[in-house]
């Protein structure tokens, strides 16, 4: 008789903890579908880089509402009256992974050359993003370092895990770097949410408080559409009539003018909008980012009128993607080179074009060498560049993710 009412009561027991387990899990569950925790928190330059400062995230709640908070300086909590609150442009985004929020907020009216502190959230305590800082441009800046990448372009974690790598050596490399460009293919199927999470969370210590500028490859805008990877940016509204907005754009830091182009659509509209482009800017030093090269390990035909422009507008340097090989040409014009000794010293020569290989895991067969080539190698190694700007010079570092440098070129003018 004991043993038979001891045996029930461990029944009894057994099903308690059972449905106590099932209930947490549900409720863990139920509250991550809903939550306004942010992810793939980004921030990017919008306007003035001295005076602004734009964000990006994305909520499993696709109501959440969205809000920044910032304050000058290093600050350990929000709990003070300093801190200013900007709302975002919240709306929502069907993913394979159901309705999910998407929150684009900028600051404006900053100071220049000043560090602030931000986190953003949807008002929720308990559901802030931990707090960043970033750092307006100085006024008068008439240098800068920032680093370009290309075709992260993963499938799985593991891929991603490579690119997270990749951009970890790179500012250990270049810590002085004030942003990123990233010349395309971020992901290889746009489609993929999980894809952008991994592409995210392998930099979001990174890119929380530097901002990555990507360009338009073929696989983030797939058939004139690129709304998974516009989503997840908010970017300078100049670019051309008729681009999908945010794919091309342009904008300045210290002595530098970049110009970022679409390779994937609406490519004769932003011919002539390169010309304006280029034709206003005041920086000495003018560089365009272009996910298909002109010249590459192959050339991509239809952008031929966009290198007669580089031409005309004396672009010191095209920064491509695409091949996932490295090259890089020599300066060219009207599609030859300029020999050293041609021009005066001191005056532009012609453009350079780079691929910095890849930057997660794919690599293609090295192409056959063109005549343009000055370096063009396949090392089957993600690559990143440092690429230093003062007043005189330009210098650009290629290495590999084990910090061996690989490439160097210095212009001067
Ligand atoms: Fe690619």
């Amino acid at each position: 008789m004991k043993d038979y009412k001891f045996a029930i009561i461990l029944g009894i027991l057994v099903i308690v903890l059972i449905l106590v387990a099932v209930g947490m899990e549900w409720s863990k569950s139920g509250s991550s579908a809903k939550s306004s925790t942010p992810f793939d928190l980004i921030t990017t330059f919008k306007g003035d880089a001295g005076t602004s400062r734009a964000f990006t995230w994305y909520t499993n709640d696709s109501n959440a509402a969205g809000i920044l908070e910032f304050v000058k300086g290093q600050v350990a909590s929000f709990a003070n009256s300093d801190v200013l609150r900007v709302e975002a442009d919240s709306s929502s985004i069907k993913t394979d992974k159901g309705t999910r929020g998407v929150h684009k907020a900028e600051v404006t009216g900053l100071e220049p050359g000043t560090l602030y502190s931000y986190r953003v959230g949807s008002g929720v305590e308990g559901e802030w993003s931990t707090v960043a800082e970033f750092t307006t441009e100085e006024t008068g800046l008439d240098s800068v370092t920032f680093i370009n990448v290309t075709d992260s372009q993963g499938e799985s974690a593991e891929d991603f895990k490579l690119w997270g790598k990749t951009m970890n050596k790179a500012f250990q490399t270049f810590p002085e770097a004030k942003f990123i460009v990233h010349n395309g293919d971020l992901t290889e199927n746009p489609e993929d949410s999980a894809g952008w999470d991994e592409f995210f969370s392998n930099i979001q210590g990174w890119i929380s408080g530097i901002p990555l500028m990507p360009v338009t490859g073929n696989h983030d805008e797939v058939d004139d559409d690129a709304k998974y990877y516009i989503s997840h940016f908010n970017l300078p509204d100049n670019g051309a009539k008729g681009s999908i907005a945010g794919t091309s754009y342009s904008f300045d830091y210290g002595p530098v003018h970049i110009t970022v182009l679409n390779t994937e659509s609406n490519i004769k509209k932003q011919t002539e909008w390169l010309k304006e482009d280029l034709k206003k800017t005041d920086k000495k030093w003018k560089i365009v980012a272009m996910h298909r090269p002109a010249y590459g390990g192959n050339s991509y035909k239809k952008v031929e009128d966009w290198t007669g422009v580089f031409d005309k507008y004396e672009v010191d340097l095209v920064l491509q993607g695409h091949n996932h090989e490295y090259s890089r040409s020599y300066p060219l014009r009207g599609g030859t080179i300029v020999p050293e000794g041609e021009i005066p010293k001191g005056a532009y020569r012609g453009t350079v074009y780079v691929v910095t290989n890849a930057s997660g895991r794919k690599f293609n067969e090295k192409k056959e060498d063109q005549f343009y080539h000055a370096v063009h190698f396949q090392n089957y190694k993600q690559m990143f560049a440092g690429i230093s700007v003062t007043k005189d010079s330009l210098t650009y570092q290629a290495y590999d993710v084990d910090g061996k440098m690989l490439d160097e070129f210095v212009l001067t003018h």
